[in-house]
């Protein structure tokens, strides 16, 4: 089928089109209902399908003539081990880990947070949770105690499950305190944490609340699959949102794994039994989609890699590991090949590997700027496909079908909507606007499987935040336009979320974090453009009227506390200190003009500013 005529389906009649879908994969018992609407008012996929995600992972495989295939291939440089599982051992290792959580007390609907680096056991724990129908949420290893006691004081788990420690090229990073700061100061406190001791760094325990994982599996019993519905929670996510409290993003069993299943062979051209990596981490929704769920619930062998592109031990580690473990697809962030550029601006060292395996890069997570596009194009002479998504949706919403119809890419476009996604591009007003021209992108109602169906804990929340802004439309948050062909440019977020190295941050957040400080009066916080890293956060702050201040010193204190308080993968590192904001005569500060003057780009001075030589101000200081 052509992609217009799927795509046109999708549109003309979403229902039918997702009950097909639905045959995909097996059900315990197949859905009736295909799209319904709850008691709030939001739309639903399969509520009354009753399936499991963990099951269709695995013990579907090792059913079906897969058992003895490699399902996972753990690869970590910077601990120079491998490891690989088949689906049998995978299921096995799972089945006992969710008999361990069941020791600990996890069932049906119960939360387990997972903060882990990417290492098999995070992928197991994951598993694990789906398999009991309990509902994961994996916090990023990036993420300092007081983010990771927000989630825990949101989603109020049964368990943490943990490992003692990460390793960041070189550096080991002890986890197990910044649990027990997390739990110290979060007003939720779990029953219990396993900890799974790595070799690097011993994790010390406290009886009575602290198990170890290796004593847990062994004295585990091994737990079945336990049926849910199509509409029952797999996991929550927190994302940033604009203001300091992070979204609970809720992913329902059922159109998440009929979404997942259908973009493996539609998107990304995979057929089971190939290797598939997303060089990501599971503390991101590329993560979870496509390192974990997607690749097993096709029949994939995946890859979890514990390293960087660069430096791990150089530039030529994507291509190693593509070689070594015969990768047909990569996926990453575009600021990933930004940094093997930078050491690695002929391509040489991939021809150290034979890549005859190697078929596409897909990129996604921020924008594929047009110069990295056209280098990856020439250097590496694969197709490269960038598309676009969010922690929100699970999947794509923009992509070149590369699986239905190939279709031309062209640099700087994430090329056509994905079936399922009525994507249209509206002024302020709610108007469809024409072919390029810049607006407001948003996704027509009803939402394909897999996207959100509330935040978790406040619908309202997620009503306001998505929903009301156009009725009968969701609010992306992105901007954008259509060109002339249908093909869809995403030019960046229209709300104050910025995107460093791929990583979703909220400038609001470090805004009220930078305002606690005591010497500070006010302050913005805007995302610069940045070579490698595509933005990073910049702040200007306005200093209380106080005498004999270091302004140095007060710069550094404020970049220890956004560290302290996000986190090193904030990247929060710079900032200026000014005499006054420029704002309007109704005291909005010009983020957008600000923006435009620091990336040194052409700027509109509004006619309603109330004091110009603040911009004049802040020009002179760049
Ligand atoms: N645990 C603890 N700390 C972490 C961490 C983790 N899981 N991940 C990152 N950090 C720390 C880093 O060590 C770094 O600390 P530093 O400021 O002390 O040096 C900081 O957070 C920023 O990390 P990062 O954003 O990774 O930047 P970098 O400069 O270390 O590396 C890249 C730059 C491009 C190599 C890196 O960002 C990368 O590999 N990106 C790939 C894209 C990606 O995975 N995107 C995710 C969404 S798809
Ligand atoms: P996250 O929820 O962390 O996946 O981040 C989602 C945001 O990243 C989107 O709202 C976009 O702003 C940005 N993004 C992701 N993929 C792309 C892409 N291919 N092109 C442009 N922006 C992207």
């Amino acid at each position: 089928m052509s992609y217009q005529q799927e795509y046109q389906s999708s549109i003309d009649d979403p229902e039918k089109f997702w009950a097909d879908k639905a045959g995909l994969i097996e059900w315990f018992k197949p859905p009736r209902n295909i799209l319904s609407t709850d008691e709030n008012g939001i739309q639903r996929w399969y509520a009354d399908g009753e399936l499991n995600t963990c099951h269709l992972a695995l013990d579907y495989h090792v059913n079906n003539g897969r058992a003895a295939q490699t399902a996972l291939i753990y690869d970590s440089p910077v601990t120079e081990q491998k490891r690989t599982y088949s689906f049998r051992e995978l299921r096995d290792e799972v089945a006992l880990c969710a008999g361990m959580l069941r020791h600990y007390g996890v069932e049906k609907g119960d939360r387990v947070v997972i903060y882990m680096p990417m290492i098999p056991e995070a992928v197991i724990s994951m598993l694990a949770c789906a398999r009991l129908g309990a509902i994961h949420s994996v916090v990023f290893g990036g993420f300092a105690p007081p983010e990771l006691a927000v989630r825990l004081e949101d989603a109020t788990p049964k368990v943490i499950l943990t490992a003692s420690c990460g390793i960041e090229i070189n550096r080991v990073i002890e986890y197990k305190p910044l649990v027990d700061e997390a739990i110290r100061i979060s007003s939720h406190t779990p029953d219990c944490c396993i900890v799974l001791q790595r070799p690097q760094a011993n994790a010390s325990m406290l009886a009575g609340r602290d198990h170890d994982w290796r004593d847990g599996m062994e004295n585990a019993k091994p737990a079945d699959c336990v049926p849910v519905k199509g509409t029952d929670l797999l996991y929550i996510l927190y994302t940033s949102g604009t203001t300091g409290k992070p979204k609970g993003v809720v992913r329902e069993n059922g159109g998440h794994a009929v979404a997942m299943k259908y973009s493996m062979s539609a998107i990304y051209d995979m057929e089971p039994g190939e290797v598939f990596w997303a060089a990501s981490d599971v503390g991101w929704v590329v993560g979870h989609s496509y390192i974990v769920y997607a690749p097993l619930i096709h029949g994939c062998t995946t890859v979890l890699y514990e390293g960087k592109p660069i430096m791990t031990p150089d530039a030529g580690a994507f291509w190693r590991v593509i070689s070594e473990h015969g990768v047909k697809a990569l996926f990453t962030a575009p600021t990933a090949f930004r940094a093997i550029k930078k050491e690695d601006p002929n391509g040489e060292l991939a021809s150290n590997y034979d890549l005859s395996c190697f078929e596409t890069i897909f990129a996604a997570g921020e924008r594929l700027d047009p110069p990295t596009y056209d280098w990856l194009c020439e250097t590496y002479k694969v197709p490269v496909l960038d598309h676009w998504w969010q922690t929100e949706t699970g999947w794509a919403i923009a992509a070149n079908m590369h699986g239905l119809e190939p279709m031309p890419p062209k640099s700087g476009s994430s090329t056509v909507p994905v079936p399922g996604f009525n994507v249209q591009v509206l002024d302020d007003a709610g108007s469809q606007l024409a072919a390029n021209t810049q607006g407001f992108i948003s996704i027509k109602l009803p939402l394909p499987p897999s996207c959100l169906t509330s935040i978790w804990g406040d619908v309202n929340r997620y009503k306001e935040a998505y929903l009301q802004t156009y009725p009968g439309y969701f609010a992306t948050g992105d901007g954008g336009y259509f060109d002339e062909d249908g093909y869809l440019f995403i030019m960046g977020r229209v709300d104050d979320v910025i995107n460093v190295a791929g990583h979703r941050l909220s400038t609001g957040e470090m805004e009220e974090i930078v305002g606690k400080h005591p010497m500070v009066a006010e302050c913005a916080v805007i995302g610069r453009k940045d070579e490698l890293k595509g933005q990073i956060p910049m702040g200007l702050v306005v200093l209380k009227n106080v005498v004999d201040v270091d302004p140095d010193q007060i710069v550094s204190e404020l970049i220890a506390m956004v560290r302290e308080k996000i986190g090193a993968v904030a990247a929060f590192k710079e900032a200026l200190i000014v005499a006054r904001l420029p704002k309007t005569r109704s005291g909005k500060i010009l983020r957008k003009t600000l923006r435009s003057m620091i990336d040194g780009e052409e700027y509109v001075v509004p006619s309603t500013i109330e004091d110009p030589a603040s911009l004049d101000e802040i020009k002179a200081l760049l």
